[in-house]
């Protein structure tokens, strides 16, 4: 697609709109300066054609089914890397040498306790607190513990609070986990690796020894890898948002958490489950994807659609190949899976969801997996949040160092009442 330039006659004053073009993608029209020339803003809810920065870290190509991290494909890191891999490559834009990856996991190994107070500030919590309440509520708070890494115009202490919110997620989410099934917290292990690390914190009990199956670590690492960044989804630009006012790294990743919880975004992978679980069978599918279909029933097929993939979302094949193989390997038969599989079968070959282009998103089988792995459907959306911890501490780093970047502050088209003067309310009806 070559794009050249772009113009827009108002009130018969033409104004050039210079058109910018990235590495690969679409290119932009660049209208910042439109109101300024013309008094007229554009109008976009939901953000359907709007680029809100430059960006070097993810790339998606919807039509192709195409996910890059720093160029890298999804697919390739899943099965080749861990997680921490990943969230170097991330933060720093090139995968790490040997000696560069055993300081960066020493590094944030070393990060993974929390002030040992916040075992105080779980106890206001009700035990049937859903973990996301208490994790928007943690996250917050972290910002009352580590002022030392608070001031963003300071390399250093974005780097150390970075390190610290990758490292200490897995161990709050674990505390969640535990805070509700009203076991005592575990604390990290140095000698373990990040994902054992955080299964030994959610499963082990004082009583025993626990010891890792490296299947679980292995399965659950790659799930992590798959959620870790998607470009400027609904979380990420509400990190972007919160940090462009200057908030600390700690405010704006709990006000990502809260955002990620939505049903619509990340909380569909506990919603999708929940949906296999209430159509039960094979023979309900066909129901339910009329119910998806009917246009006056609000349900919707969860884990199903996407705003930028009309092809089949990369990270769903993975993850379907994840589920398959983890149920093989613990030989657990779920016949929710069944489910999916006919779920997905009917709607991929039903008229409205070709035309709708909606294809199975990361949500649809993540769900599967992480039941077989142990955790309550509570806990889907927390781990969610635990990967994607990177790329929003990611995004938010280079939104701070972006020489472009100022306070978010988009307009509006106004519908309300033209001015009227105020009313005594002796004299209202
Ligand atoms: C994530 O942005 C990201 O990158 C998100 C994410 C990430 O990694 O950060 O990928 C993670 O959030 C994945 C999406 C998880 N959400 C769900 O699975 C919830 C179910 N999906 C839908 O709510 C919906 O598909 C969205 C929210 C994901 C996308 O919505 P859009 O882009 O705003 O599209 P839309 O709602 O305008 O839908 C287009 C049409 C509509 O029909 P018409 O009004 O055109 O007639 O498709 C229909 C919708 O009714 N439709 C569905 C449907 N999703 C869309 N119909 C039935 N079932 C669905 N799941």
């Amino acid at each position: 697609m070559s794009v050249s330039a772009s113009s827009i006659t108002v009130d018969d004053k033409r104004v050039e709109l210079p058109v910018k073009s990235g590495s690969i993608g679409p290119s932009v029209v660049d209208i910042g300066k439109l109101h300024g020339q013309t008094g007229i803003f554009t109008f976009d809810p939901g953000f359907t054609s709007t680029a809100s920065c430059e960006s070097a870290i993810t790339y998606i190509d919807g039509d192709k089914g195409v996910l890059l991290y720093r160029g890298y494909p999804i697919e390739q890191l899943a099965e080749q890397g861990d997680f921490l891999e990943t969230a170097y490559l991330m933060l720093f834009g090139e995968l790490p040498t040997p000696a560069q990856k055993a300081d960066f996991d020493y590094r944030v190994t070393r990060h993974t306790m929390v002030h040992d107070q916040m075992n105080r500030f779980f106890q206001g919590f009700r035990r049937d607190a859903h973990p996301m309440a208490i994790m928007v509520a943690c996250v917050g708070a972290l910002s009352a513990f580590y002022h030392d890494s608070t001031d963003i115009s300071d390399e250093n202490q974005r780097m150390i609070a970075s390190l610290r919110m990758i490292a200490k997620m897995p161990t709050l989410a674990a505390m969640a986990y535990k805070y509700s099934i009203g076991q005592p917290f575990v604390y990290p292990k140095n000698d373990l690796d990040y994902t054992s690390n955080f299964l030994r914190m959610c499963f082990a009990v004082p009583c025993e020894e626990f010891q890792v199956n490296p299947t679980y670590a292995r399965a659950l690492d790659k799930i992590f890898i798959l959620h870790a960044d998607h470009e400027q989804n609904a979380s990420t630009s509400t990190v972007r948002l919160a940090g462009s006012s200057g908030a600390n790294p700690f405010a704006c990743i709990a006000a990502g958490i809260a955002c990620l919880w939505g049903p619509a975004h990340g909380g569909a992978n506990e919603a999708a489950l929940k949906m296999l679980m209430e159509i039960g069978t094979p023979d309900n599918v066909a129901k339910y994807v009329a119910k998806a279909k009917d246009k006056n029933d609000p349900f919707r097929l969860m884990g199903f659609g996407h705003r930028v993939y009309k092809n089949y979302d990369p990270r769903a094949r993975i993850m379907q190949k994840t589920t398959h193989e983890v149920l093989k390997e613990l030989n657990i038969k779920d016949d929710l899976l069944e489910v999916a599989v006919q779920l997905e079968k009917i709607a991929l070959e039903d008229e409205y969801f070709i035309e709708k282009k909606l294809y199975p998103n990361i949500d649809f089988y993540s769900g599967i997996t992480l039941k077989a792995l142990g955790f309550p459907t509570s806990m889907f959306t927390v781990l969610f949040a635990l990967a994607r911890t990177t790329g929003w501490i990611a995004q938010w780093a280079e939104m701070i160092q972006d020489p472009a970047q100022k306070i978010g502050r988009p307009r509006q088209l106004y519908v309300g009442p033209e001015q009227r003067d105020y009313v005594n309310i002796a004299q209202r009806g």
